[in-house]
């Protein structure tokens, strides 16, 4: 009873008051809904999920939203690691999740020519859902409409990490045909232990899963 009553929250309605269900849908970061965006990490919401970006993105976008998209979008640059130590960026694909209001953040990163990763990243994709948006099926859909995107750039299977204790997360990734593979330490992260995933890209044909 509890999951249909959170399930209905994800409902809008028509004019008529009719009950529609909301319709999830992945795009291209720009301008139109940076607004969206910058809401969110205003409401402390951060994309990335192992440090809290809120605070600087904010900050970067009010100072100059254009060069913030271009940086987001760009497949040069650094990211950084907990440490501090900066790495050059893998190739990357960021979406937005999209119902109409701007729902949380989708990333895929890859080596070009192999399915392996190196160890500082953390699987293929990284997703965050912003709370308000949370428990409607989102992070299950934005996977599964991303898996095309894995494909679409040579990979064969991709490697998904979750922290031990995501149950969301977890479930998620095993409605998108989620393989346990391991748990694992990556001493870069600290000493969280971390499960790790993996999707045949082969069978995880995007319909009909879950
Ligand atoms: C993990 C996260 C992305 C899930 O997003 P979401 O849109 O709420 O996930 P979904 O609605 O697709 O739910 C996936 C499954 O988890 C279940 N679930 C969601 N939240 C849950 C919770 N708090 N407790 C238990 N199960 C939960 C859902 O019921 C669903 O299971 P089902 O398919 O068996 O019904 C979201 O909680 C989040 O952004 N967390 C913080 C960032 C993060 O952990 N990112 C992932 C890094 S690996």
């Amino acid at each position: 009873m509890l999951e249909a009553c959170l399930r209905h929250d994800a409902l809008g309605r028509d004019d008529s008051g009719n009950v529609m269900p909301a319709t999830l849908k992945l795009v291209e970061p720009a301008l139109e809904y940076l607004a969206g965006y910058a809401d969110a990490l205003g409401r402390g919401w951060s994309p990335n999920n192992i440090r809290d970006v809120s605070a600087e993105q904010l900050a970067a976008i009010r100072a100059d939203g254009p060069a913030f998209l271009t940086s987001l979008l760009g497949q040069d640059g650094t990211i950084t690691l907990p440490d501090g130590s900066r790495i050059a960026k893998l190739p990357s694909r960021v979406r937005w999740m999209w119902d109409g209001e701007f729902c949380g953040q989708i990333g895929l990163r890859w080596q070009p020519g192999t399915d392996a990763l190196p160890s500082h990243v953390l699987g293929h994709f990284g997703y965050a859902v912003v709370p308000w948006k949370r428990r409607r099926g989102y992070a299950t859909q934005a996977l599964r409409m991303m898996l095309q995107d894995a494909r679409a750039v040579g990979l064969t299977s991709i490697e998904i990490t979750a922290d031990k204790g995501n149950i969301a997360s977890c479930r998620a990734i095993e409605a998108n045909g989620g393989g346990f593979v391991e748990e694992f330490v990556e001493p870069r992260y600290g000493e969280d232990v971390r499960l790790r995933f993996r999707i045949d890209l082969g069978a995880a044909d995007g319909e009909g899963i879950a």
